[in-house]
């Protein structure tokens, strides 16, 4: 389902108080989109660092995050997904008025049912899929971006109304409209791609690059073919604006052959089975989400990570490369 403007009221988020947990990427693009589009009564609760400063910056008097949660109609939990639970049962759960509503801006907290959540209260999720700057830049220039919708709990049977207001005042239901998702979904497409398709694209690179560098070719030349020239993301771009495989037109002959002739007889069962393995045993069972709340265990493992990629032959050769190319130096 795709809401669009006029699916909206924006006067129910304008008649509420909405308070902001946190005035960061999300928080202040949302909090000064709301307010250019008649929201008086906004309440920014945060702690006391640079994100406050700008806040007092913007016209805003921020407050703790208890007396904001004790304030608004509606919440706006805008501050990093793994700080979420911690800050949700310190200084939130003990401050939350009755009836009020729980908006998200991904899933993965509500997915993972890691907020405990009182019956009266409605959870809805409204997650631009845009860096803050572009939520604010876009609004200001009356450019449609796009966000998924969805409503979680709906206690007070108006869940969806309110849910659509906000996204209509931050500017997310413009042109091609926001798209009626799930926490669940949301979540689950965003591990999904950062825990399977991202990590296996870079292990094809990195394999691809060890091939090809025991057959004696040089690291530049492997490596400018690869991404230095950026032609990936050319190749990714006009997929997003062409279609997927129509963009094969802007390649040659041969590469087109090549592409497809192997792309079509690949059969991808080992491929489909690890992924099948890792969204059902590790994403969606919550095991991933259960094991990464350990904040400690969280900064140890991924610092490990970060320690064993440094001894990849592709790393240090991009290392080497980059030293002597400098590919990223602005003529
Ligand atoms: P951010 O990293 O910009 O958050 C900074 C804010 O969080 C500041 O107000 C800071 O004071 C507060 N904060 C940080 N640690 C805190 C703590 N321990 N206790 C209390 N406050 C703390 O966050 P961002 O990127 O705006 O993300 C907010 C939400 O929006 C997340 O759920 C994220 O997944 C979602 N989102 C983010 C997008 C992005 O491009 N950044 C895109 C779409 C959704």
């Amino acid at each position: 389902k795709i809401y669009h403007d006029e699916d909206t009221d924006i006067t129910i988020v304008q008649s509420k108080v909405v308070s902001f947990i946190g005035y960061g990427n999300q928080g202040r693009a949302q909090a000064l989109n709301l307010r250019d589009s008649g929201v008086n009564n906004i309440v920014i609760g945060n702690i006391d660092d640079d994100y406050a400063k700008q806040a007092r910056e913007d016209g805003f008097s921020p407050v703790s995050i208890e007396e904001a949660a004790r304030q608004g109609d509606i919440l706006m939990l805008l501050i990093p997904d793994e700080d979420q639970q911690t800050v949700w049962n310190e200084k939130i759960r003990g401050n939350i008025k009755p009836n009020s509503t729980l908006v998200v801006a991904s899933g993965y907290n509500v997915a993972f049912n890691l907020l405990t959540i009182p019956d009266d209260m409605d959870v809805v999720m409204v997650a631009p899929r845009m860096i803050g700057a572009g939520v604010r830049d876009r609004y200001v220039q009356h450019i449609p971006y796009p966000c998924f919708v969805s409503v979680e709990k709906d206690p007070s049977g108006t869940a969806l109304a309110t849910c659509l207001s906000i996204a209509s005042a931050i500017g997310a239901t413009r042109g091609n409209g926001a798209v009626g998702s799930s926490c669940r979904e949301e979540a689950g497409i965003d591990l999904f791609a950062e825990q399977a398709l991202w990590p296996e694209i870079m292990a094809i690179f990195r394999e691809g690059f060890n091939v090809l560098r025991e057959a004696g070719f040089s690291e530049e030349a492997i490596l400018f073919d690869m991404y230095l020239s950026k032609e990936p993301a050319e190749i990714f771009e006009r997929a997003a604006d062409e279609g997927f495989v129509k963009q094969l037109k802007y390649h040659s002959r041969t590469s087109q052959y090549g592409q497809l002739s192997t792309m079509n007889r690949h059969d991808g069962k080992d491929i489909r089975e690890k992924f099948h393995h890792i969204l059902h045993d590790n994403i969606l069972s919550g095991k991933f989400a259960e094991k990464w709340s350990n904040t400690k265990w969280a900064a140890e493992e991924l610092a490990k990570e970060w320690k064993e990629v440094e001894n990849a032959p592709i790393v240090q050769a991009d290392e080497r490369v980059r030293d002597v190319i400098k590919p990223d130096r602005k003529k």
